[in-house]
């Protein structure tokens, strides 16, 4: 464990930050991403919710430690670098290796990860800040706490060393991003595809979210590949078996057989694999909606057509993308809708199929593109508020020591 004193110490910045952000400056949102205008129900709740006095803040706060889910105990690790031992440090590098940061010859299955922050911890880090476009500082900042605390997709962002975000499109030099491109779509390794482009999907209705009637979640469904066909030569049609589609969607809780086992709610949403594997799955421990806009809506809810897009990526053959508004990005807020492709993502989807003859270049799909920005901004920015207060928890009880 650090000294109580140097946490403290570690603490005073942050702190100030923290203060900044309940006065409403919130300089941390300069390294977010959440961004837009809203004025709807939803937003005049989180607009709330952001304002106050301290006391206030650090009560909402602490009811809002759930909806960060199973990586919540992350934001105690704030300022965190290398040659630390601090609690939770373990389950950080777990987290690293789940997606790939680490590798899986780093801590043989059932070995422990130690709580030491060593230096393949750091290279971790630095690479992971380098696939989200944070600043490289190999240290758990709060930029970086608050990106790992957002919930996303279950597939890996480093495959085998590679940085599947950064391989096309971005070197990352020292601790600079170099743009050299502005495509930064990926495909799996060997560009695995559909030969046949009239492909066949059915929805396993034996589990589906509660939330969502049966009717709905085959809307939802229908209108995510509908984003894939508009752009390329591939045509989706929704069939009902199981065994003679293509392509399988089911909703599922926690250990489902794949040995990609889910984590309940929050943390991670869905996974989905390669072509021609065919099967995406939902993670049913979520709050799926197909209405965020909803006033019952929720700092819980994730809107099941932009998470489906994204999945559907992975099934016709696209990896994450480092592009923030690229539908391949890995993470996606709550109340968040990211439904219509972004240029990145049609760049990568004609590559490897050819581009639909009805498509105009230059356009994008017609899904709805509209985000409760202000909302996300809030949800990021509570995420942020959460990381440096746990911190500021520190400090208080370090005066006392
Ligand atoms: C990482 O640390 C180990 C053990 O301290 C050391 O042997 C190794 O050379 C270091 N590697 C790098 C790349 O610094
Ligand atoms: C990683 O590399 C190994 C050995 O070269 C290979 O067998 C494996 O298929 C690769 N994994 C992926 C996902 O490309
Ligand atoms: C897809 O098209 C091929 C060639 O036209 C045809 O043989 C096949 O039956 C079609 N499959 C489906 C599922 O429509
Ligand atoms: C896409 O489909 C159109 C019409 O069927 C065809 O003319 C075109 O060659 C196809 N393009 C590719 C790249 O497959």
């Amino acid at each position: 464990m650090s000294t109580p004193t140097r946490s403290g110490l570690n603490c005073h910045l942050v702190v100030a930050t923290l203060l900044l952000a309940l006065l409403g400056i919130a300089q941390v949102e300069s390294h977010l991403h959440g961004h837009g205008h809203g004025h709807d129900t939803v937003v005049e709740l989180s607009g709330h919710r952001k304002l106050g006095a301290l006391s206030e803040g650090v009560t909402r706060v602490a009811s809002l430690t759930d909806e960060a889910g199973p990586w919540n105990s992350f934001k105690t690790l704030l300022d965190t670098k290398l040659g630390d031992v601090r609690t939770g440090v373990g389950a950080l590098k777990s987290y690293l290796q789940q997606f790939g940061y680490i590798s899986k010859t780093d801590a043989p299955a059932g070995t422990p990860f130690t709580d030491t922050f060593d230096n393949i911890t750091q290279t971790a880090v630095m690479n992971y800040q380098r696939s989200f476009g944070l600043t490289v500082t190999g240290r758990l900042d709060v930029a970086t706490l608050t990106q790992m605390i957002t919930p996303r997709c279950g597939r890996e962002d480093v495959i085998n060393g590679t940085l599947i975000m950064l391989q096309r499109g971005l070197t990352a030099t020292g601790t600079q991003h170099v743009s050299v491109g502005s495509q930064k779509w990926a495909s799996f390794a060997g560009n695995p595809r559909w030969t046949r482009k009239n492909l066949t999907y059915a929805i396993d209705s034996t589990l589906l979210s509660p939330a969502v009637t049966q009717t709905d979640t085959e809307i939802a469904i229908d209108t995510a590949f509908a984003q894939w066909s508009a752009v390329t030569n591939l045509t989706f049609t929704r069939i009902q078996s199981l065994t003679t589609a293509d392509i399988t969607i089911s909703f599922d809780l926690l250990d489902h057989g794949d040995g990609n086992p889910f984590d309940g709610q929050l943390g991670v949403l869905a996974h989905a694999y390669a072509p021609t594997n065919g099967r995406l799955h939902f993670d049913n421990s979520e709050s799926w909606s197909i209405n965020i806009q909803s006033a019952s809506s929720t700092l819980k809810d994730f809107d099941l057509v932009s998470v489906a897009v994204h999945e559907i990526g992975h099934l016709i053959g696209l990896e994450h993308s480092s592009v923030p508004d690229a539908i391949m990005y890995p993470s996606i807020s709550p109340l968040s809708s990211k439904q219509a492709l972004n240029a990145d993502d049609i760049a990568g989807a004609q590559s490897l199929y050819g581009a639909n003859p009805t498509f105009t270049p230059g356009t994008t799909t017609p899904g709805t593109g509209g985000n409760l920005g202000a909302a996300v901004a809030s949800w990021r920015r509570l995420r942020a508020m959460d990381v440096a207060l746990s911190c500021f928890g520190l400090l208080v009880a370090s005066l006392f020591i």
